[in-house]
């Protein structure tokens, strides 16, 4: 089966002033449909320019991606900002939801940006999911970090997207907080079919998960194991 990112001789340099910023070094990888994947790397490797080239938010220097069947390269911004709304979701480390909105409705915007009908059903669905029934009125300042996070989570998982592109989504939660979002991550995505290319530097994290880990140092790819052996999660 054809891989649904597909990602050949990736270069990103980015210029300060006169100054070139090699981010991203001839990295080439392919996921597949269904696969979770963790990024991890120190601080700099380009994790976070990975996942931005992949979620179609910036264009390469040099080489390819392809995500579903767009060459990230070849399209036009219009082009990538509709698949983004209707092809990805994405989470972000600091949450960034909309802190005058509450939970429901930061959901439903992200069905608003998609331009396709939807039903309420389809937006109590996912908060129930996530386990936040119970909040839906809440706004974002009322609920703890890990809350925010799943709000998060079904804001980009509502509109069933392909693929999730989740950037240090657990790096501003505790230990146990950043391992009930990974679980729960994990399970939305195989019960959707989603693939989640997430980033993470926490070792204690990804010691205990048991997914595809793909190690970057210095923009360049330095690592990629299928799965650890033991299955903690
Ligand atoms: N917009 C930018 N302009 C210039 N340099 C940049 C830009 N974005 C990133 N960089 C540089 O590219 C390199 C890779 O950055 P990136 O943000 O991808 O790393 P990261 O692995 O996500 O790091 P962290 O774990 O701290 O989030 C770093 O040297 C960074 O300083
Ligand atoms: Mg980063």
């Amino acid at each position: 089966m054809k891989p649904i990112i597909q990602i050949n001789k990736l270069s990103k340099t980015y210029l300060l002033g006169e100054h070139k910023v090699e981010a991203l070094s001839e990295v080439s990888l392919n996921i597949h449909a269904g696969e979770f994947v963790i990024l991890s790397g120190p601080s700099g490797s380009g994790k976070s320019t990975l996942l931005q080239l992949i979620g179609c938010l910036d264009t390469p220097t040099a080489g390819d991606v392809t995500v579903l069947d767009l060459n990230v390269n070849k399209a036009s911004d219009r082009v990538m900002s509709n698949f983004r709304a209707r092809s990805l979701g994405f989470v972000f480390q600091n949450f960034n939801l909309i802190p005058v909105l509450n939970v429901y409705e930061n959901v439903e915007y992200s069905l608003l940006l998609g331009k396709r009908s939807y039903q309420k059903k389809d937006i109590t669905d996912v908060i129930e999911q996530v386990g936040l029934g119970k909040f839906s009125h809440h706004k974002p300042n009322a609920l703890s970090g890990g809350q925010r996070q799943r709000v998060a989570i079904a804001r980009a998982l509502v509109h069933k997207p392909n693929v999730l592109i989740a950037d240090e989504p657990t790096a501003n939660l505790d230990a146990k907080t950043s391992s009930e979002v990974l679980s729960l991550m994990t399970e939305l995505a195989l019960e959707n079919n989603t693939t989640v290319v997430m980033s993470s530097h926490d070792p204690s994290l990804i010691e205990k998960s048991d997914v595809r880990q793909i190690k970057l140092v210095d923009g360049k790819l330095v690592g990629d194991e299928p799965r650890a052996l033991s299955n903690v999660i």
